[in-house]
């Protein structure tokens, strides 16, 4: 078997990146010799993510959980622009294992208060701001607000979500009522707002969509914030892959809370707060309850 077959085999740990809204936009093309990592434009959030920053980033995850998965399976393989990955002399460096890609998962429920250990802040890598959690609480409300009233950005979120495991798509890609942990009723009260969306907006209730996350953020916790470093998105999803699987060793759990990056005048604010711009942002912390494993699609790489 080539490096590629052997890599190809493994194509459902590599399926475990993470991506916004699980859209998993990436679409893997393997090579005699390389595996070009293309966009499925048809798993892109025009509406939500129009600069493709978090297009960007998912796909820079994807490639750093196949290079560590590749790293474990003992294959001397590296990322080169495109992205596509190629040969090389080496060993990719990296502490992590196919158990870290398997294990990581975001988590949406309560966290033990208490701030981040110091111990884990200092292994991360440069660019991230550590903020208390209480510092955005009010800024998250307005940004979950913006996004409830955005009709565009709220009817994409709704094409995302899988509020019943009826759903047919319930198991492949979105996100559940259980990723999001939503009770039934919280669920069913979500499927029915937005299902008459436009009618709920004139009505005036994005501002009852957006109150499941007031509190959120209202407790002595921790934010983290990835900050642009000048490199591409891709670049910065790798970064924000591998900030995850530390924090993830140190038993922290991340809740990202992109719509502070999303709305305008929320973003604004978080970028004079950390003094650069803005390219991820989450809670950090210790889950209280294991959160569950989220759906992927099937391996179904394309053949060159
Ligand atoms: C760039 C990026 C942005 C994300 N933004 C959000 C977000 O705003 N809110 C949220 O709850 N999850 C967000 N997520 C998490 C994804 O929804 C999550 O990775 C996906 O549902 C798969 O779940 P898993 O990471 O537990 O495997 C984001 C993930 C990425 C990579």
């Amino acid at each position: 078997m080539t490096w590629v077959e052997r890599l190809r085999a493994h194509e459902a740990v590599c399926r475990r990146a993470p991506s916004a809204h699980n859209t998993q936009p990436w679409r893997p093309g393997y090579e005699a010799d390389q595996i070009v990592i293309d966009v499925d434009p048809a798993r892109s959030l025009p509406d939500s993510d129009p600069t493709g920053r978090d297009l960007g980033l998912g796909i820079g995850a994807f490639v750093e959980t196949c290079l560590v998965v590749a790293a474990d399976l003992g294959l001397d393989v590296t990322a080169v622009p495109g992205p596509r990955l190629v040969a090389a002399t080496h060993r990719y460096p990296t502490p992590f294992t196919i158990a870290d890609i398997e294990a990581r998962r975001v988590a949406r429920g309560p966290y033990a208060a208490g701030p981040l250990d110091a111990a884990a802040l200092a292994d991360l890598e440069s660019g991230f701001v550590h903020l208390p959690a209480r510092e955005l609480a009010r800024d998250l409300a307005v940004a979950d607000r913006w996004q409830f009233d955005t009709p565009a950005v709220a009817v994409e979120l709704r094409d995302w979500l899988r509020l019943d495991p009826r759903h047919p798509r319930y198991h492949l890609d979105g996100l559940t009522d259980r990723a999001l942990v939503l009770s039934r009723f919280e669920a069913r009260f979500l499927a029915a707002a937005l299902r008459a969306y436009p009618v709920t907006r004139r009505l005036g209730l994005a501002a009852l969509l957006a109150a499941s996350g007031r509190n959120l953020l209202r407790y002595d916790g921790s934010v983290l914030v990835m900050r642009a470093e000048g490199e591409d998105h891709v670049t910065a999803g790798r970064r924000l892959l591998r900030a995850w699987l530390t924090l993830a060793r140190h038993g922290l759990a991340v809740h990202p809370l992109s719509q502070l990056i999303d709305c305008p005048v929320t973003a604004a604010r978080l970028a004079g707060r950390v003094g650069g711009q803005p390219l991820a942002v989450f809670r950090v912390g210790r889950p209280r309850t294991e959160p569950p494993r989220s759906a992927r699609l099937p391996a179904r790489g394309r053949a060159a």
